[in-house]
Protein backbone atom coordinates (compact mmCIF):
# COMPACT_ATOMS: atom_id res chain seq x y z
CA UNK A 1 0.00 0.00 0.00
CA UNK A 2 1.56 3.47 -1.02
CA UNK A 3 2.43 5.73 1.69
CA UNK A 4 0.80 9.68 1.97
CA UNK A 5 3.91 11.20 0.09
CA UNK A 6 3.63 8.55 -2.63
CA UNK A 7 -0.25 8.97 -2.90
CA UNK A 8 0.60 12.81 -3.39
CA UNK A 9 3.66 12.14 -6.02
CA UNK A 10 1.15 9.57 -8.23
CA UNK A 11 -1.19 11.60 -8.36
CA UNK A 12 0.40 14.70 -9.31
CA UNK A 13 3.12 13.72 -11.30
CA UNK A 14 1.63 9.96 -12.37
CA UNK A 15 -1.02 9.32 -15.12
CA UNK A 16 -3.56 11.56 -15.21
CA UNK A 17 -4.42 15.16 -15.91
CA UNK A 18 -2.87 17.63 -14.12
CA UNK A 19 -1.19 20.58 -14.81
CA UNK A 20 2.77 21.74 -15.39
CA UNK A 21 4.84 25.24 -15.79
CA UNK A 22 6.25 25.70 -19.05
CA UNK A 23 9.42 27.53 -18.55
CA UNK A 24 10.31 28.76 -22.02
CA UNK A 25 13.95 30.19 -23.17
CA UNK A 26 13.16 33.27 -24.75
CA UNK A 27 16.46 34.69 -26.81
CA UNK A 28 17.18 38.43 -26.98
CA UNK A 29 16.78 40.33 -29.69
CA UNK A 30 20.02 42.62 -28.69
CA UNK A 31 22.17 39.03 -28.21
CA UNK A 32 22.44 39.60 -24.74
CA UNK A 33 21.21 36.62 -22.71
CA UNK A 34 18.05 35.43 -23.17
CA UNK A 35 15.40 35.09 -19.98
CA UNK A 36 12.17 32.55 -19.26
CA UNK A 37 8.78 33.27 -19.93
CA UNK A 38 6.49 31.04 -17.62
CA UNK A 39 2.69 29.28 -18.87
CA UNK A 40 0.75 27.15 -17.09
CA UNK A 41 -0.54 24.54 -18.91
CA UNK A 42 -2.98 21.11 -18.95
CA UNK A 43 -1.24 18.28 -19.77
CA UNK A 44 -2.50 14.55 -19.89
CA UNK A 45 -0.37 11.07 -19.24
CA UNK A 46 1.00 11.05 -22.93
CA UNK A 47 1.57 14.38 -23.43
CA UNK A 48 5.36 15.15 -25.08
CA UNK A 49 7.42 18.09 -24.23
CA UNK A 50 6.75 18.92 -27.80
CA UNK A 51 3.15 18.68 -27.63
CA UNK A 52 3.55 20.79 -24.45
CA UNK A 53 4.89 23.75 -26.82
CA UNK A 54 3.24 23.66 -29.18
CA UNK A 55 -0.09 23.86 -26.92
CA UNK A 56 1.68 27.01 -25.26
CA UNK A 57 2.32 28.06 -29.14
CA UNK A 58 -1.18 27.80 -30.07
CA UNK A 59 -2.89 28.75 -27.18
CA UNK A 60 -0.56 31.41 -25.09
CA UNK A 61 2.26 32.60 -27.16
CA UNK A 62 2.57 31.67 -31.12
CA UNK A 63 5.88 33.45 -31.37
CA UNK A 64 7.71 30.99 -29.70
CA UNK A 65 10.87 29.41 -32.22
CA UNK A 66 10.59 25.48 -32.09
CA UNK A 67 12.08 23.88 -34.38
CA UNK A 68 10.58 20.04 -35.14
CA UNK A 69 8.90 17.66 -38.26
CA UNK A 70 8.96 13.98 -37.47
CA UNK A 71 7.43 13.87 -33.73
CA UNK A 72 8.99 10.10 -33.50
CA UNK A 73 12.41 10.58 -32.87
CA UNK A 74 13.59 10.39 -36.30
CA UNK A 75 14.40 13.44 -37.82
CA UNK A 76 16.55 14.68 -34.76
CA UNK A 77 15.10 18.44 -35.18
CA UNK A 78 13.79 18.74 -31.80
CA UNK A 79 16.80 18.45 -29.65
CA UNK A 80 16.74 20.85 -26.16
CA UNK A 81 17.92 20.86 -23.05
CA UNK A 82 15.06 19.82 -20.78
CA UNK A 83 15.24 20.19 -17.20
CA UNK A 84 19.08 21.18 -17.95
CA UNK A 85 19.65 17.60 -20.01
CA UNK A 86 19.69 17.50 -23.72
CA UNK A 87 16.82 15.59 -25.45
CA UNK A 88 14.60 15.38 -27.74
CA UNK A 89 11.22 17.12 -26.93
CA UNK A 90 9.39 14.57 -28.87
CA UNK A 91 10.59 11.70 -27.02
CA UNK A 92 10.12 13.13 -23.97
CA UNK A 93 7.17 12.26 -22.01
CA UNK A 94 6.48 15.05 -19.41
CA UNK A 95 5.05 12.46 -16.55
CA UNK A 96 8.37 10.93 -17.03
CA UNK A 97 10.81 14.17 -15.98
CA UNK A 98 8.20 13.89 -12.20
CA UNK A 99 8.13 17.51 -11.58
CA UNK A 100 5.54 20.19 -12.13
CA UNK A 101 8.06 22.59 -14.12
CA UNK A 102 9.68 22.20 -17.42
CA UNK A 103 12.28 23.99 -18.60
CA UNK A 104 13.03 24.57 -21.82
CA UNK A 105 16.51 25.69 -23.03
CA UNK A 106 18.32 25.65 -26.76
CA UNK A 107 21.02 22.64 -26.63
CA UNK A 108 24.65 23.81 -24.76
CA UNK A 109 27.52 23.86 -27.48
CA UNK A 110 25.34 25.50 -30.50
CA UNK A 111 24.53 28.80 -31.05
CA UNK A 112 21.31 30.76 -30.80
CA UNK A 113 19.42 31.56 -33.81
CA UNK A 114 15.72 31.84 -31.66
CA UNK A 115 14.65 30.73 -28.69
CA UNK A 116 15.11 27.13 -28.61
CA UNK A 117 16.37 26.71 -32.13
CA UNK A 118 19.79 26.15 -32.88
CA UNK A 119 22.57 26.77 -35.57
CA UNK A 120 23.71 23.35 -36.38
CA UNK A 121 26.36 24.86 -39.10
CA UNK A 122 29.29 23.86 -36.94
CA UNK A 123 28.16 20.59 -36.41
CA UNK A 124 27.35 19.20 -39.71
CA UNK A 125 30.62 20.89 -41.05
CA UNK A 126 32.74 18.33 -38.59
CA UNK A 127 30.18 15.62 -40.16
CA UNK A 128 31.48 16.19 -43.87
CA UNK A 129 34.84 16.12 -42.91
CA UNK A 130 34.95 13.01 -41.94
CA UNK A 131 33.66 11.66 -44.83
CA UNK A 132 30.53 9.68 -44.28
CA UNK A 133 30.08 7.97 -47.34
CA UNK A 134 31.39 4.38 -48.14
CA UNK A 135 34.76 5.40 -50.53
CA UNK A 136 35.20 2.40 -53.34
CA UNK A 137 35.16 3.25 -57.08
CA UNK A 138 34.03 -0.63 -57.30
CA UNK A 139 30.57 0.09 -55.68
CA UNK A 140 29.45 3.28 -58.11
CA UNK A 141 26.77 2.40 -59.43
CA UNK A 142 26.51 5.06 -62.33
CA UNK A 143 29.99 3.39 -63.78
CA UNK A 144 28.95 -0.24 -63.13
CA UNK A 145 25.35 -0.80 -63.87
CA UNK A 146 25.78 -4.64 -63.60
CA UNK A 147 26.14 -3.97 -59.87
CA UNK A 148 22.83 -3.72 -58.02
CA UNK A 149 24.01 -4.87 -54.49
CA UNK A 150 27.20 -4.81 -52.23
CA UNK A 151 26.13 -7.16 -50.31
CA UNK A 152 27.92 -8.12 -46.80
CA UNK A 153 27.66 -10.22 -43.92
CA UNK A 154 25.56 -10.16 -40.74
CA UNK A 155 28.94 -10.81 -38.87
CA UNK A 156 30.30 -7.57 -40.54
CA UNK A 157 27.54 -5.06 -40.31
CA UNK A 158 27.52 -5.80 -36.83
CA UNK A 159 30.40 -4.46 -36.29
CA UNK A 160 28.97 -0.85 -36.91
CA UNK A 161 25.54 -1.47 -36.67
CA UNK A 162 24.17 0.52 -34.01
CA UNK A 163 26.25 3.70 -35.03
CA UNK A 164 24.52 3.94 -38.32
CA UNK A 165 21.28 4.64 -36.16
CA UNK A 166 22.50 7.93 -35.53
CA UNK A 167 19.85 10.69 -36.43
CA UNK A 168 22.24 13.53 -36.27
CA UNK A 169 20.05 15.31 -33.55
CA UNK A 170 23.26 16.88 -31.54
CA UNK A 171 22.30 15.94 -28.44
CA UNK A 172 25.53 14.15 -27.75
CA UNK A 173 27.49 17.07 -29.20
CA UNK A 174 25.62 19.60 -26.55
CA UNK A 175 26.67 17.06 -24.21
CA UNK A 176 29.97 16.65 -24.80
CA UNK A 177 32.67 18.91 -22.17
CA UNK A 178 35.37 18.47 -24.97
CA UNK A 179 33.34 20.48 -27.24
CA UNK A 180 32.22 23.24 -24.92
CA UNK A 181 36.07 24.21 -24.96
CA UNK A 182 37.53 23.63 -27.96
CA UNK A 183 35.31 24.22 -31.16
CA UNK A 184 37.43 22.69 -33.47
CA UNK A 185 37.23 19.03 -31.36
CA UNK A 186 35.25 17.07 -34.34
CA UNK A 187 32.95 15.92 -31.10
CA UNK A 188 31.27 12.43 -30.45
CA UNK A 189 28.51 12.12 -33.30
CA UNK A 190 31.30 12.84 -35.99
CA UNK A 191 34.13 10.89 -34.69
CA UNK A 192 31.52 8.10 -34.38
CA UNK A 193 30.30 8.80 -38.04
CA UNK A 194 34.11 8.31 -38.84
CA UNK A 195 34.67 4.73 -36.91
CA UNK A 196 31.54 3.87 -39.27
CA UNK A 197 32.30 4.36 -41.99
CA UNK A 198 36.47 2.56 -41.50
CA UNK A 199 34.58 -0.49 -39.64
CA UNK A 200 32.60 -1.14 -42.55
CA UNK A 201 34.35 -3.64 -45.18
CA UNK A 202 32.81 -2.33 -48.27
CA UNK A 203 35.15 0.53 -47.65
CA UNK A 204 38.11 1.20 -49.62
CA UNK A 205 39.29 4.38 -48.43
CA UNK A 206 41.07 5.49 -45.58
CA UNK A 207 40.08 8.47 -42.77
CA UNK A 208 42.82 7.82 -40.21
CA UNK A 209 45.09 10.24 -42.20
CA UNK A 210 42.65 13.20 -42.08
CA UNK A 211 43.74 15.95 -40.28
CA UNK A 212 39.72 16.14 -38.70
CA UNK A 213 40.17 13.10 -36.87
CA UNK A 214 44.40 12.69 -36.29
CA UNK A 215 45.77 16.11 -34.70
CA UNK A 216 45.71 18.09 -31.67
CA UNK A 217 41.82 18.73 -31.98
CA UNK A 218 41.25 15.88 -33.32
CA UNK A 219 39.85 12.42 -31.06
CA UNK A 220 43.03 12.53 -28.80
CA UNK A 221 41.08 15.27 -27.13
CA UNK A 222 38.32 12.84 -26.21
CA UNK A 223 39.34 11.97 -22.45
CA UNK A 224 35.79 9.43 -22.23
CA UNK A 225 33.74 11.49 -20.24
CA UNK A 226 30.82 9.43 -21.37
CA UNK A 227 28.25 11.94 -21.63
CA UNK A 228 27.74 11.35 -25.55
CA UNK A 229 27.05 8.28 -24.99
CA UNK A 230 24.07 8.57 -21.80
CA UNK A 231 21.90 10.84 -23.64
CA UNK A 232 21.70 9.41 -27.12
CA UNK A 233 18.33 8.55 -27.98
CA UNK A 234 19.17 5.93 -30.53
CA UNK A 235 20.99 3.66 -28.01
CA UNK A 236 24.05 4.64 -29.93
CA UNK A 237 27.95 4.24 -28.11
CA UNK A 238 29.35 7.54 -29.60
CA UNK A 239 32.39 7.15 -26.41
CA UNK A 240 32.80 3.71 -27.40
CA UNK A 241 33.19 4.77 -31.82
CA UNK A 242 36.06 6.94 -30.75
CA UNK A 243 37.93 4.62 -28.09
CA UNK A 244 37.50 2.18 -31.37
CA UNK A 245 38.80 4.68 -34.03
CA UNK A 246 41.39 5.25 -31.59
CA UNK A 247 42.53 1.69 -31.46
CA UNK A 248 42.61 0.96 -35.12
CA UNK A 249 44.63 4.42 -35.76
CA UNK A 250 46.97 3.22 -33.46
CA UNK A 251 47.05 -0.03 -35.38
CA UNK A 252 47.41 2.02 -38.88
CA UNK A 253 50.20 3.50 -37.78
CA UNK A 254 52.21 0.77 -36.53
CA UNK A 255 51.50 -0.95 -39.79
CA UNK A 256 52.59 2.21 -41.55
CA UNK A 257 56.09 2.04 -39.61
CA UNK A 258 56.59 -1.13 -40.12
CA UNK A 259 55.98 -0.83 -44.05
CA UNK A 260 58.40 2.20 -44.07
CA UNK A 261 60.96 0.29 -42.25
CA UNK A 262 60.80 -2.78 -44.48
CA UNK A 263 61.25 -0.68 -47.42
CA UNK A 264 64.38 1.23 -45.80
CA UNK A 265 65.79 -2.65 -45.61
CA UNK A 266 65.37 -3.58 -48.93
CA UNK A 267 66.37 -0.26 -50.26
CA UNK A 268 63.03 1.16 -51.64
CA UNK A 269 61.56 5.03 -50.58
CA UNK A 270 59.33 4.87 -47.94
CA UNK A 271 56.41 6.00 -49.84
S1 LIG B 1 25.09 9.70 -31.72
FE1 LIG B 1 23.03 9.73 -30.77
S2 LIG B 1 22.99 11.69 -29.66
FE2 LIG B 1 24.67 11.83 -31.12
S3 LIG B 1 23.79 12.81 -32.93
FE3 LIG B 1 23.67 10.58 -33.24
S4 LIG B 1 21.63 10.00 -32.49
FE4 LIG B 1 22.05 12.06 -31.68
S1 LIG C 1 10.47 15.97 -34.18
FE1 LIG C 1 11.81 14.61 -35.24
S2 LIG C 1 13.12 13.88 -33.68
FE2 LIG C 1 11.67 15.08 -32.61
Amino acid sequence: MLGTKEQGAKSKYGPGNHNVTMRIYRSSKEGNKGNFDSFDIPIQRWTTVLDALLYVKAYKDSSIGIRYSCRMASCGSCGMKINGKPRLACYTNVSELESSEISCEPMSNFPVLRDLVTDFSQFLSHHRKMKPYLINPEVDLCDNPELSEFLQNPTDADKFLQFSYCIKCGLCYSACPTVATDTKFPGPQALAQAYRYSADTRDAGSRYGLTAIDSRHGLWRCHFSGSCSKVCPKGVDPALGIQLLKGNIMSFAKRRKKIAELKQHTGKSAD
